[in-house]
């Protein structure tokens, strides 16, 4: 292992476990109006009058006529309304906020405001939508011939649902309105997103919108845009009460109201001939919730992905994000990969059943090649070193040998292992990088000789700031003490891009790898320097086509392949994971210890994923808004729990490093339905499966 892989301390870490740390709820409230949003109760209706109580002084309403700039909220298509304009579209869609200085008596009185609604007819099933967001198609070599050549096609559906980020720190931000400069802090991703957002929606100049980002308790994607819509919200109240308004979000709310990962329906048809996959026409349906948000870029990751890491020569996808009066959904780690993968993962292995083949050895005789064709007819540039990986988790998990045990069980505990292989592009889709970020990032030297790091990536646990530290105080040779990495704060840091995608040791720590080497070079002591680094595309790319989808939509991929194996109380119906194996090549790890800890943490939020995590929007209410019926794993759940790194020096990155973030969080969760099909000797086609799915199937099969 190189050097600089060597674990440190994280730079955040003592701060956070001693509570020193200040998140947006720990600052000081005194002078501030606490906000809390009012919100539709209908999941589709018209709205009119708006009855309020009398408001004591100093509390106040607002709604979309307060809007000073445009009443939409800046993220890829404007469609999100700041404030509803006389149209709901969920139950939770925000009509308006109440403001005051008492929390309990703005509670109070928002309890007796009453909307008149004329309810209309709502969509909860993306299958009988009938309105269309977005259409992403894939159109690779001849699907009919393929068709018409193979031995056998085989066709099945299949269904993954809500996923609900839980990060432990709601979502929260104060809002301050000061000599005509909107000031936005709080707990967010990408400060810059939320800048744009708030000076359209203010009708405010660049240089009268500041957004500061406070000590954030995970993102995961889900305050990827969110942050945007409640700072539009809370930028109202505050310019025009003239005073700071804080607006936290309870647990509650927060589930609600904000944003998840999207459910899916794909149909897979798969053609084969001696073996192998020569074709996949493949339908992918996005429930998108009531607004677009985010919805056209998860898609894309979602197509993209929808024929896996095989090498698929005729592929038709054609993917889809439809409406529905649902909590629109957005990012969430993985950023609609996980969806896809769930499905050709399980595909792929019912396909093998019915060969007569393991699994694996199915499915690694069609995985892709390093040279190949990716499915937008890109080229896999780099290794793709999915065959040493499979070899070192299946010796680790002892698959074959229980794969062999396992079979045809009777008794009330019974035994399954699964196993997926996956991949996830780093950064941006497409040309995003290039066109959409542009990023830019910059080298403070003061005359003393500290180099402050001037980036707007924000760290969410994620240790992005130790990250960061360790590429320009290892590049400059000089200690970590020399360099500083703080909060970020639009009006001291340049927009090197928002801190999603996993995109950020690749593409932010690169340019700050650059921008350090010419620094050191340039290194004048006793004098301040500033070095500017802007982003360059890689020139071995292939030019992605954005009409047709085509060409190299990631430079480079992560890879994974994930073991997972469970006992099954038939009695109770319970899943416990007795074993999970994880091998990940994310390029050189700048930190092994952060590393690791991705990989762990992205491993179990996926496990949830595909064992217990079940959100229901019933006829559109989220009913489980709590953590007390909304189960997700704690350290407690998956103790046998494996990782490890397979390391490939990535050419492109800072000391050989590439994405890493996402990639755990993508092949866990069809691992682990595959361990339950095989313990229950079925196939199964959703996710997740639960204890009462186990009792559900365990009756049918009597
Ligand atoms: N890890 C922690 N602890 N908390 C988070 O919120 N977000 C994930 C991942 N790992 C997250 C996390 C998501 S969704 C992304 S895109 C990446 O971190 C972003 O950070 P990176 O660009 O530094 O990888
Ligand atoms: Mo991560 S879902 O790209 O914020």
């Amino acid at each position: 292992m190189k050097t600089i892989s060597k674990a440190v301390p994280k730079l955040d870490h003592y701060e956070k476990i001693s509570g020193a740390a200040k998140y947006v709820c720990d600052l000081p409230t005194k002078g501030m109006l606490f906000g809390r949003m009012l919100r539709s109760t209908e999941a589709r209706a018209k709205f009119g009058n708006i009855t309020l109580p009398e408001l004591p002084e100093g509390y106040f309403f607002y709604d979309k006529n307060d809007v000073p700039g445009v009443n939409k909220v800046q993220i890829v298509l404007d469609d999100t309304p700041v404030f509803a304009e006389g149209i709901v579209e969920y139950i939770g869609d925000p009509i308006g906020l109440l403001v005051g200085s008492d929390e309990r008596v703005v509670n109070q009185l928002l309890k007796q405001i009453q909307v008149e609604y004329e309810v209309l007819e709502p969509v909860f099933d993306p299958r009988e939508s009938k309105e269309s967001f977005f259409n992403v198609n894939i159109d690779k070599g001849n699907i009919a011939e393929a068709f018409a050549n193979a031995d056998k096609v085989y066709e099945e559906k299949f269904h993954t649902g809500l996923q609900e980020q839980a990060y432990l720190e709601t979502n929260g931000l104060i809002a301050e309105y000061v000599d005509g400069k909107m000031t936005i802090r709080g707990s967010l991703q990408c400060p810059y997103y939320v800048f744009g957002a708030v000076a359209q929606a203010m009708g405010l100049e660049n240089e009268n919108v500041r957004i500061v980002q406070d000590v954030t308790g995970g993102g995961f994607g889900g305050k990827e845009d969110y942050p945007s819509v409640l700072a539009c919200q809370a930028a109202v109240a505050a310019y025009h009460s003239k005073k700071p308004v804080r607006i936290v979000f309870d647990r509650h709310e927060d589930m609600i109201a904000t944003s998840k990962r999207h459910p899916s329906y794909c149909t897979y048809r798969v053609a084969i001939k001696d073996k192998k996959v020569i074709g996949m026409d493949i339908d992918v349906l996005y429930d998108a919730g009531a607004y677009t948000t985010l919805s056209l870029v998860v898609l894309q990751r979602g197509v993209i992905g929808a024929a896996g890491i095989y090498n698929v020569p005729n592929l038709k996808v054609r993917g889809e994000a439809r409406k529905t009066n649902i909590v629109p959904s957005g990012a969430f780690r993985g950023f609609g990969g996980p969806q896809t993968f769930f499905a050709v993962e399980m595909m792929m292995t019912h396909i093998a059943k019915d060969l007569g083949m393991d699994a694996v050895e199915f499915k690694l005789q069609n995985a892709a090649k390093q040279g190949d064709t990716t499915s937008t007819s890109g080229r896999y540039h780099f290794p793709v070193p999915i065959p040493a990986m499979t070899e070192d988790v299946l010796k680790a998990s002892d698959y074959y040998n229980k794969k062999k045990v396992y079979q045809n069980q009777t008794g009330r505990y019974r035994r399954g292992i699964g196993a997926s292989l996956v991949y996830h592009g780093c950064g941006f889709t497409g040309n995003g990088e290039r066109d959409l970020i542009k990023a830019v990032v910059k080298l403070k030297k003061s005359k003393d000789g500290m180099v402050e790091v001037l980036t707007a990536g924000t760290d969410m646990g994620q240790g992005l700031f130790t990250t960061l530290n360790k590429i320009v105080s290892s590049t400059l040779e000089i200690p970590m003490e020399q360099v500083i990495v703080a909060l970020p704060d639009t009006d001291m840091v340049p927009d090197s891009g928002p801190t999603v995608a996993s995109r950020s040791i690749m593409s932010v720590g690169n340019l700050l790898m650059k921008a350090a080497k010419r620094l050191k070079e340039e290194w004048i002591d006793g004098e301040a320097q500033l070095i500017e680094q802007r982003y360059e595309h890689p020139d071995f790319m292939i030019p992605f086509d954005n009409d047709n989808f085509t060409g190299d939509a990631y430079p480079t991929f992560s890879w994974s392949v994930n073991v997972v194996e469970v006992e099954i109380d038939s009695l109770t119906g319970f899943i416990k994971v007795i074993g999970a194996w994880g091998c990940y090549d994310v390029g050189t790890p700048i930190d092994e210890q952060i590393v690791m800890g991705q990989m762990e943490g992205g491993f179990v939020q996926s496990l949830g994923y595909g064992m217990m995590e079940k959100m229901e929007a019933h006829n559109g209410w989220i009913r489980n808004s709590s953590f007390s019926d909304y189960i997700i794993p704690t350290a407690v759940e998956f103790e046998n729990l494996h990782v490890m790194l397979h390391v490939v020096d990535y050419p492109n990155g800072p000391f050989g490093a590439k994405g890493a973030g996402e990639l755990p969080n993508v092949g866990p969760a069809p691992a682990t339905i595959d361990a339950i099909q095989n313990a229950l000797d079925t196939t199964l086609n959703k996710a997740p499966f639960i204890a009462e799915d186990v009792m559900n199937f365990l009756r049918e099969v009597k």
